[in-house]
């Protein structure tokens, strides 16, 4: 029997029309942002709804045991956007025959007010954690058991900035101290594979746009060899190792990114995990050869 897991990204649907009212468009980063969206970004992901509607029918056809899910979903934070995405998202995360996981992004934490939305709008049943004793109050990090010899865990790396040129992500103090001690229990620490996700890539990148504390996660990281590290954030799928280590890192890109869409199918046979690509061809998904 082989363990079916998917992971995606940054499907940044459509701003719906009407989400903007006062005080919302007052905020001086929206502004900004709005601006920047209407110039070039939005036509990027405008058909996002059509792309994840792809995705559910993917699933339909090629069903998953779990769904890893890396945030971004929105653009502004807003809540008319929370309010229509908000059952799109459940539908998709439902798919998933055992369970999901889901972290949020920067786009989807935009303002201080977007945590509270996050929270009302995007609990959904199918991400709920199977260890809520050890999340902190921010909600996480949370568990997913997934049989007897993988886990995957999530733990939230995305905060709202007020300057718009800021788009960086910090791991609060407290998680990351709870992230510890959870890879340290025996029951996690002995299974074959830990899936480990989070929005923005773990490393620190460009200092306005990646990881502030990404050192101190990589210390908790060192020497455990049965990781494997899932993020978004960089819109380009791609692979690659932790510095001189054997711990793989997967982006799963954008979901909706016109001429980059993606996602990661993991497939568990054993020992052996088996990673394929997403990837849309004449309208629909289907795995890259
Ligand atoms: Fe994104
Ligand atoms: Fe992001």
């Amino acid at each position: 029997m082989s363990l079916r897991i998917l992971h995606f990204s940054d499907v940044h649907l459509p701003v719906p029309p009407g989400a903007y009212r006062p005080p919302d468009i007052l905020h001086p980063k929206r502004l900004l942002a709005a601006l920047n969206y209407a110039l070039r970004r939005g036509s990027k992901y405008a058909d996002a709804l059509q792309k994840l509607n792809g995705l559910n029918d993917f699933l339909r056809r090629e069903p998953v045991d779990y769904i890893l899910y890396t945030g971004d979903t929105l653009n502004f934070g807003l809540q008319r956007e929370y309010t229509v995405a908000a059952p799109r998202l459940a539908e998709t995360l439902a798919l998933a025959r055992q369970g999901a996981l889901t972290v949020p992004g920067n786009h989807d934490l935009y303002t201080r007010a977007s945590l509270a939305l996050y929270h009302k709008y995007f609990s959904f049943p199918a991400a709920h954690s199977d260890l809520p004793e050890a999340a902190t109050p921010t909600g996480y990090p949370r568990v997913r058991w997934m049989g007897e010899e993988v886990v995957a865990i999530a733990f939230n790396s995305a905060r709202p900035n007020f300057n718009f040129w800021n788009s960086s992500g910090r791991v609060p103090a407290r998680e990351l101290d709870a992230l510890g001690q959870l890879l340290n229990r025996p029951e996690i620490a002995t299974r074959r594979h830990i899936f480990l996700m989070t929005h923005y890539p773990f490393d620190e990148a460009g200092r306005l746009h990646g990881l502030r504390n990404a050192r101190a996660l990589l210390r908790l990281l060192a020497g455990r060899e049965n990781l494997v590290l899932l993020h978004g954030h960089n819109h380009r799928p791609s692979t690659y190792f932790l510095p001189e280590s054997s711990t793989p890192i997967y982006c799963a890109g954008s979901l909706s990114k016109v001429n980059a869409e993606a996602f990661w199918l993991f497939e568990l046979f054993g020992d052996t995990l088996n990673a394929r690509r997403g990837t849309w061809r004449n309208a629909r998904f289907c795995l890259a050869d």
